[in-house]
């Protein structure tokens, strides 16, 4: 039976046709049963996963991983977790993760909306990354935008207490509503104060905003905090 295009879930991507190299290929062959956590629709054991509990920091949606593979190697005290649907990108990371002999930073290669709301304990979180999602620009496209009040209210739950929402992206409009969403959530609180954008976001640069950037773009980051109860 085939579905009915109302019954088909929005999603916030696209499969991109985009070939492996050669190397994310094989990377792919040789790392994914070490560094990839299968996605099943229950919750993550991270005691089978990582060496230790430590802080746990997830990005949404990472593209080729490289800003996610620094984060990972300035910080090996703290666990990362990346979800991306994009393969050549987990090649990328493998390949990285494997190179630098990493053993805090693990993949799923899944729909983000789907592990966030399956995969996680409420509270299991500390910091939540969110760079240059795709912003869908045109106006019939905006609910694929990941960025919404339900999505928003689902990762709160997932942070905890002092834990932090980061995002960032290059388009105003973008910017302009994730603002309203996240100052709409009333879990959250805005580092930088009401309606301001963070300054000095404490990140490396992303491939997309280093390729925005190059062509004259703004950024905007924004940095929330969930409040304790
Ligand atoms: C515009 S790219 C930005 C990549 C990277 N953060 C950067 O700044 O270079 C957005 C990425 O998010 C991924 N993505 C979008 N929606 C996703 C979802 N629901 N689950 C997992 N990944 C998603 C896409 O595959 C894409 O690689």
């Amino acid at each position: 039976m085939s579905l009915k295009p109302s019954d088909r879930p929005i999603r916030s991507f696209v499969i991109r046709a985009s070939r492996a190299t050669g190397s994310q290929r094989k990377a792919l062959e040789q790392h994914w049963d070490t560094h990839v956590i299968p996605y099943e629709a229950g919750l993550l054991d991270f005691k089978k996963h990582f060496a230790d509990t430590r802080q746990l920091t997830v990005e949404i949606g990472f593209g080729m991983g490289d800003s996610l593979l620094k984060m990972a190697q300035a910080d090996p005290q703290s666990n990362f977790l990346g979800i991306e649907v994009h393969r050549p990108g987990v090649g990328k990371l493998l390949h990285g993760i494997a190179q630098h002999n990493l053993h805090n930073l693990k993949i799923m290669c899944h729909d983000a909306t789907e592990v966030i709301a399956n995969c996680f304990d409420p509270q299991s979180v500390d910091r939540l990354l969110i760079f240059f999602p795709d912003p869908w620009p045109k106006k019939r496209h905006h609910k694929r935008r990941i960025i919404q009040a339900e999505f928003v209210e689902l990762l709160a739950t997932r942070l905890a207490e002092g834990g932090v929402l980061h995002l960032a992206t290059d388009w105003e409009a973008y910017a302009l509503h994730m603002m309203e969403v996240l100052e709409n959530e009333p879990t959250l609180i805005n580092w930088s104060g009401a309606g301001k954008y963070c300054d000095s976001p404490a990140r490396p640069e992303t491939k997309f905003e280093h390729r925005g950037r190059r062509l004259g773009h703004r950024v905007w980051d924004l940095v929330f905090e969930k409040a304790g109860s």
